[in-house]
């Protein structure tokens, strides 16, 4: 009896787990979210009609959790690329303020599930207000697709971990890839760039394939930081919003206390905390301002705080360093670190002998307030 998809996304194939299994998987997937929408030379997509964008001069993403980081990833993306004003904001925030809206901006709802009762509201909220809405999705038919005008299917498979890695990986490629199709239809992006940019989404699903060498390592490190009081993730620009789901991941699977922090705010008080037992994994990508984000870990060292580096550049005072290997591309490196964060969220979780899958308190979907 042939195994269906959905067979085979239940079984872990090998791995230890679900969400080991679906870090691994994140490459393959990637390809597929992919297929159809990025040519050699241009953006496509289906889903939306040659109109849609109409009138529209703004955009308003809302989302949770792990959805909420990979919409603070793109609002750089459409802002810097598309040159339209982005805004994000937390569902369960917006749906209980009296937000100024206006009917040139599309509304975005990101969702893994679809079914997340806070985005859910907050997208009839905006509808109620007569706004264009588009979901990024990963479940076809789910309550968020069908509330939509439209919706960008993220093409991960199934998603069994309770916490989310394919899912966020391949809402931030649509993203992406969005704020390329708008830069397009608006040519407001020069042939060279969108051809680079293009260059570099291809190159992605190589640089989420996870290797032995990153994994053991990584094993291996994630000994050392099993107490301590708590983590910092640092970052700036796209890598503070990748800071935030690093964290994230961490706090949800460990139980270990972690924050993701602007890494230019860590001067405006939190870096009070820096002492040894303050455990800082800092994100120094070459392509993104890594003379600042450098002199910000720098000030953390000198006061003691325990680094774990990860850069494409050797940081000799880290205490712990991984070496990251494509440093042609924000994007790249973005995708690149994401990787090490979630194996390194794994590994302390599994040293800690929690149930990876199945975190304590949590549920696969929030469908309730
Ligand atoms: C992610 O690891 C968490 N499990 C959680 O924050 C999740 O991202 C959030 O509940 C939103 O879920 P959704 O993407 O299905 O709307």
């Amino acid at each position: 009896q042939p195994l269906t998809a959905d067979k085979l996304s239940a079984q872990k194939d090998g791995y230890r787990f679900f969400m080991e299994k679906e870090i691994y998987e994140q490459s393959y997937v990637m390809s597929e979210t992919i297929m159809g929408r990025v040519l050699a030379d241009r953006i496509v997509l289906d889903e939306l009609d040659d109109a849609f964008f109409e009138g529209i001069n703004a955009i308003k993403i809302c989302a949770c959790g792990t959805s909420y980081h990979s919409a603070l990833t793109s609002a750089y993306l459409f802002e810097r690329i598309a040159k339209i004003r982005c805004d994000v904001e937390i569902a369960s925030e917006f749906r209980y303020k009296e937000p100024l809206l206006s009917d040139d901006t599309l509304f975005i709802t990101i969702s893994q599930s679809g079914e997340t009762a806070d985005t859910l509201e907050a997208l009839k909220m905006a509808k109620r207000a007569g706004l264009k809405s588009l979901s990024i999705c990963n479940v076809d038919n789910s309550s968020i697709v069908r509330e939509s005008d439209a919706a960008i299917l993220t093409r991960a498979g199934i998603e069994k971990g309770v916490a989310s890695t394919k899912a966020f990986a391949t809402q931030t490629m649509v993203l992406w890839i969005l704020a390329l199709y708008m830069g397009q239809e608006k040519q407001s992006i020069p042939a060279e760039v969108l051809k680079n940019e293009i260059d570099a989404i291809l190159h992605i699903p190589k640089a989420l394939v996870v290797t032995d060498t990153l994994h053991a390592k990584l094993t291996r490190l994630s000994k050392r930081y099993l107490h301590g009081h708590g983590f910092f993730f640092i970052g700036r620009d796209i890598f503070f919003p990748l800071a935030l789901e690093g964290a994230l991941k961490l706090k949800e699977i460990s139980y270990l206390h972690a924050e993701g922090y602007p890494a230019g705010e860590m001067k405006h008080g939190p870096i009070a905390l820096a002492d040894s037992d303050l455990f800082t994994v800092a994100l120094m990508p070459k392509t993104m301002h890594y003379d600042k984000i450098k002199s910000n870990v720098e000030e953390l060292s000198a006061r003691d705080a325990t680094i774990l580096a990860i850069s494409p550049e050797p940081f000799e005072l880290a205490d712990d360093f991984i070496q990251t290997q494509y440093a042609s591309h924000p994007m790249l490196e973005f995708f690149e670190m994401m990787v090490v964060t979630q194996l390194l969220a794994l590994e302390i979780s599994v040293r800690l002998g929690n149930d990876v899958d199945m975190p304590r308190n949590l549920a696969k979907s929030v469908t309730v307030e």
